[in-house]
């Protein structure tokens, strides 16, 4: 099955190639996987093997804007992107799954307040918006899940920034992936912040879905992980439920420490770990067991984000000044 094959089961009879309105911008906030998305089981749909969960973070994320135009084009905080790069084509060949060789076209304006490129699901906030953009601008009205799966179709964690607050994307097991959307996990945890601490803002190199499929291919260490994947998911739907703090933390960076040994063990092997990114690990652990309850959790780039209370924010801030941290005065459903 085509990605287009999806979109048509999605859209049916909503599928033409006229606009309702001449433009249209949406929303969508990026997401921290506290159980991580690590591994396709089809790569054209991206469906994954296991199921992930996550955190979208509050007003972080990218806003895009479409207008009707003679012909496309895209700016990105401002400047101009080439059609032609890596990130314009991929924004371009998903934009042509929804319109004929015809058209429409657009001018394509998205700003985003997440480091690009870094491990930072600027690709999920990315795919989300867009699609949200595009409902209106059709005029779909599509269902949360449904968004979820054209989301999917752009980047899998795409599924997940549909919601605010904590968010489960079910893997599903049908070939066609209908059953393969977000959640949202309903709840508030107002005393929970999430720290960005940015050790690059430069291109991480090698994107996720290389690492996703050299470590599936050739890890020894994966067949462990849909396991894995399956303790996390319980423990962390019952930290939730209690606001056990603690056992979201440990789950979280239990987690992402797995996600990364599956890596490697691929080969050859693949690292997202700089020096810096290691030294920080480090101070964390220290001060942990200094008795400050500090967790992090590590994406497919060098930066790391971690979990931290509101009481322990100022403590945070004096080992780590450059740390921004994200207080989210609701973390619920935005359904
Ligand atoms: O959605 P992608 O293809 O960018 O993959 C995201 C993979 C991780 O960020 C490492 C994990 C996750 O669940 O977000």
């Amino acid at each position: 099955m085509k990605k287009s094959d999806i979109v048509k089961l999605i859209l049916k009879d909503r599928l033409s190639f006229s606009p309702k309105n001449s433009s249209a911008s949406a929303f969508a906030p990026t997401n921290i996987a506290l159980c991580k998305y690590w591994g396709k089981r089809n790569s054209e749909l991206n469906l994954p093997v296991t199921s992930s969960l996550s955190i979208s973070l509050g007003d972080r994320g990218a806003t895009v804007n479409f207008e009707l135009a003679e012909q496309d084009s895209i700016t990105l905080n401002n400047q101009p992107v080439e059609l032609s790069s890596k990130f314009g084509k991929r924004l371009i060949d998903f934009l042509n799954l929804f319109r004929s060789a015809s058209g429409p076209y657009f001018k394509i304006t998205i700003q985003s307040n997440i480091p690009i490129a870094a491990g930072m699901a600027s690709s999920a906030c990315g795919f989300a918006s867009t699609v949200l953009a595009l409902d209106k601008l059709f005029d779909w009205k599509l269902s949360p899940s449904e968004l979820s799966i054209l989301a999917r179709l752009g980047s899998g964690s795409a599924s997940r920034s549909i919601w605010q607050g904590f968010v489960e994307w079910h893997a599903g097991n049908r070939d066609d992936g209908m059953d393969s959307h977000g959640e949202s996990l309903s709840s508030a945890w107002s005393n929970l912040c999430v720290g960005l601490l940015i050790i690059s803002s430069k291109d991480k190199g090698l994107s996720s879905r290389e690492a996703m499929q050299r470590t599936v291919l050739t890890s020894p260490l994966y067949a462990a992980w849909p396991d894995k994947v399956k303790q996390d998911l319980t423990l962390l739907k019952k930290a939730i439920s209690t606001q056990d703090f603690e056992l979201l933390g440990q789950t979280s960076e239990s987690n992402a420490m797995n996600m990364h040994a599956t890596m490697l063990s691929a080969w050859p092997p693949v690292t997202y770990f700089l020096p810096e990114t290691v030294i920080a690990m480090q101070k964390i652990w220290q001060l942990r067991q200094e008795g400050l309850p500090i967790y992090f959790t590590q994406d497919a780039g060098p930066n790391l984000k971690l979990l931290v209370l509101k009481k322990d924010v100022e403590t945070l801030k004096e080992h780590f000044p450059q740390i921004e941290v994200l207080q989210f005065t609701r973390v619920e459903s935005n359904e």
